[in-house]
């Protein structure tokens, strides 16, 4: 039987855009979490009326906060990662699972292109250089070229994809590494990533975080990429081993890093900061004001299809 949206509760677990928060709260019973002193409080008074959880890649939904909602049908995430959800525990429950899939493809891969070019180009390094006046006393220093160049490519789902045809078009060539080679494509497949990493000069990875991908790219893959190797990170920090990575990058055992997400999100290492050959970004691939409002459109049209009883638009379980 469908629910009316009205007496829907929905519990967003932290602030995440205010056009996602007035669109809920103009459906459904919205509640915030992160306005509560007390989770333990919150979920004392209110965990009987919560029936949907709206989480993002900071919070989702743990097996903690699953088990604490007795009547919870759906997690719509306003993000297209699911490492945040115990998809399992979901499963076990009967409970659906949506993400925002395709709406933030372009920008991802935008941001993919953006961080090659701003890493190889020292762009941000060059703004710096002309801001402080130290243009009238000699020329930046040479850096190095994006087109042409081999890229390596962890993952080639939507967003992998997306990279890959934007690479194409600066002229450079494709290899990548997924579970299985893909049918139909002329990319280079590569069947482990040390080996991808050892035939590209750039390596970006996309592919989504698991137990599986965790520290994908470790020290045997950094070695690989070599001195003059440049890493892109547009998935999760988790996929690369951050310690070996500040360690080569210290230790010029690789050229340079771009990176939109790190291990333990907000912190970024402090080894980091210091270096002049990365360029660091606070987890905004798909942070422009376009595909926010289609994500949260994507969160609000998978809630009311569900409770409904509609097929969701984007379901993962
Ligand atoms: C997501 O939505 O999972 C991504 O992290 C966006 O950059």
């Amino acid at each position: 039987m469908a629910t009316k949206l009205e007496d829907v509760g929905v519990l967003m677990t932290s602030p995440m855009s205010s056009y996602l928060e007035q669109e809920l709260n103009n459906r459904f019973k919205l509640f915030k979490l992160w306005e509560s002193p007390s989770k333990t409080q919150f979920l004392d008074c209110y965990a009987d009326s919560i029936l949907a959880v709206v989480g993002d890649t900071k919070i989702g939904a743990d097996a903690e906060l699953i088990e604490s909602l007795p009547h919870l049908r759906i997690v719509a995430t306003y993000s297209v990662g699911l490492d945040k959800i115990d998809l399992d525990k979901c499963r076990e429950k009967g409970i659906r699972v949506a993400n925002t899939p395709d709406v933030l493809t372009d920008d991802v891969s935008d941001t993919a292109i953006g961080l090659a070019l701003a890493t190889l180009r020292k762009i941000c390094a060059c703004d710096g250089f002309v801001r402080s006046g130290l243009w009238k006393y000699g020329d930046f220093q040479l850096c190095s070229k994006f087109s042409g160049k081999s890229v390596g490519i962890i993952g080639l789902g939507r967003i992998g994809s997306a990279i890959a045809k934007r690479a194409e078009a600066f002229g450079c060539t494709i290899g990548y590494n997924s579970r299985s080679k893909k049918h139909n494509i002329n990319y280079t497949y590569y069947s482990n990533v040390v080996d991808l990493a050892a035939n590209c000069q750039i390596l970006i990875v996309s592919c989504a975080l698991t137990e599986e991908t965790r520290h994908i790219v470790n020290r045997d893959v950094i070695g690989a990429l070599g001195p003059k190797g440049i890493l892109i990170n547009i998935g999760r920090g988790a996929l690369v081993d951050e310690p070996e990575l500040i360690s080569a990058l210290l230790e010029d055992r690789l050229a340079g890093a771009g990176l939109d997400v790190f291990e333990n999100e907000p912190v970024v290492p402090e080894a980091l900061l210091g270096l002049d050959n990365v360029v660091l970004l606070s987890h905004v691939g798909s942070d422009t004001v376009e595909t926010t409002k289609g994500m949260a459109d994507l969160v609000v049209a998978n809630l009311e299809a569900c409770f409904l009883n509609k097929p969701l638009l984007t379901p993962v379980v």
